[in-house]
């Protein structure tokens, strides 16, 4: 539970601070052994592999105590955790997962039998676990309103930025109350999701403590991974171009209409777009169809859909775009590049700011700029000495600042101290 303060928002965590392991004074072994006793139900709302489920699944699967995985929704989620050694139990709810977030109004009042038997499902779920851990916006709401039936410690990971660009009036509100009164803990993302939420629930800056993605830097390593030609002819990618990639969901708010405006800026510019509608953003995908059929560029661009090999890919790309059109809360995708060794161009709001550092380790460009960002490609392909100088860069501050191995520590020694 939150005191209520109007106090400044001074950062908790600087970037940086999460570095590495060592930087806390134990080695992974001993944070591992001391930390993990408590037991704890992981709960996500979504069976799809996004952002906040893959910076779940190294937890889920380290975690030392009994833990278990409760999906609200089923999907390559469940199959990649179970592969993983992770128990997992589902409690589906269609007329739940129909509710979108930017959709939610007094719809949801037809949702009403089915979010209270989730509620009830996750209250008893819990009845075994120390801890209730809820990582995404519905398994908060789900879970913090069952907190009477299971009166278990909360942990909410946040990995959203609690806007009104980003959310409605209603979910806001929910979230607001919640965080004070049921949430017992928060950890966030990113300093611009802390902030965000502490504008919002008006608590102390200190409850919400920062801890940014990390990823698995031998996997984007990949030592064998073949050169970058026999990648893109394995891959089905045009050979002998300048390639740009953009990896992610398929979404209005990751701008992917922004690089097909940028594409259409450059003549001999090619683009492959990595990643699918997860969420049922169809028309988002028929409307890119229709605008690179506008533009032109269709026999420049490539839909190559949802991947699993994602280092091959990023690898595969001469330079990789990050164009959300909104403040992305983290962007695990930036990170993911950076390990891949590619030079990132990045809309400049957000948790981006957190990572990369204009012309030292990455290239920031405003959101929805096109002509920035065009700007921007035109500038790394010309010089491909300063796109190599910032990809090297972001590789070392990747390493530092970004590796799981550093958000594990961080991330158990905070669930740890809940149980203290
Ligand atoms: N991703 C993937 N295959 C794809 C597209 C995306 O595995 O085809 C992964 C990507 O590697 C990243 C995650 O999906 O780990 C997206 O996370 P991010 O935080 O960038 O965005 P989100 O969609 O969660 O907002
Ligand atoms: C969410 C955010 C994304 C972030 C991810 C992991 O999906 O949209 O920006 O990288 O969570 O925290």
């Amino acid at each position: 539970m939150f005191k209520e303060t109007t106090q400044a928002t001074p950062p908790i965590l600087a970037p940086g601070m999460l570095a590495n392991a060592e930087a806390y004074g134990e080695t992974l072994g001993q944070a591992h052994a001391r930390q993990e006793t408590a037991s704890v139900l992981f709960v996500d709302q979504s069976g799809q592999l996004g952002g906040a489920e893959f910076s779940l699944m190294p937890l889920a699967a380290t975690w030392g105590a009994r833990r278990e995985v409760l999906l609200l929704s089923d999907g390559p989620f469940r199959t990649r955790l179970e592969a993983l050694g992770v128990p997992v139990s589902l409690a589906c709810e269609a007329s739940v997962s129909d509710i979108r977030k930017d959709t939610l109004r007094l719809s949801w009042l037809g949702a009403l039998p089915g979010i209270l038997r989730q509620v009830r499902a996750i209250a008893r779920h819990a009845e075994g676990y120390d801890i209730l851990f809820l990582n995404t916006q519905k398994a908060l709401v789900l879970g913090a309103l069952g907190k009477p039936l299971h009166r278990k410690r909360i942990i909410w990971h946040l990995h959203d930025i609690m806007s009104s660009e980003h959310f409605g009036p209603l979910q806001r509100l929910i979230v607001r109350w919640l965080t004070r009164y049921a949430v017992d803990h928060v950890i966030a993302n990113s300093r611009a999701s802390a902030d965000s939420l502490i504008a919002l629930a008006h608590c102390a800056p200190d409850d919400v403590p920062v801890v940014h993605n990390g990823v698995d830097l031998e996997e984007f390593r990949c030592k064998d991974a073949p050169d970058m030609a026999a990648l893109r002819q394995q891959f089905g990618l045009p050979e002998n171009v300048y390639l740009a990639g953009l990896f992610g969901r398929l979404a209005p708010w990751k701008g992917q209409h922004i690089a097909l405006e940028a594409l259409a800026r450059i003549p001999d510019l090619h683009l492959v777009l990595v990643g699918s509608a997860l969420f049922g953003e169809q028309e988002y995908v028929k409307s890119l169809h229709s605008q690179a059929a506008r533009l032109g560029v269709q026999d420049r661009l490539t839909f190559a859909g949802f991947r699993d090999d994602m280092p091959a890919w990023m690898k595969a790309v001469d330079v990789i775009l990050h164009t959300s059109t909104e403040p992305e809360p983290f962007g695990r995708v930036i990170i993911e590049g950076m390990a891949a060794g590619r030079p990132v161009i990045a809309a400049a709001a957000g948790g981006v700011t957190e990572i990369v550092r204009h012309r030292t380790n990455g290239w920031l460009v405003p959101p929805r700029d096109v002509t920035a960002l065009a700007d921007a490609i035109a500038i790394l392909r010309a010089a491909p000495e300063l796109a190599d100088r910032l990809a090297n860069q972001a590789l070392d501050d990747v390493a530092q600042r970004f590796s799981v191995e550093a958000y594990l520590v961080q991330m158990k020694k905070m669930i740890a101290n809940v149980c203290e």
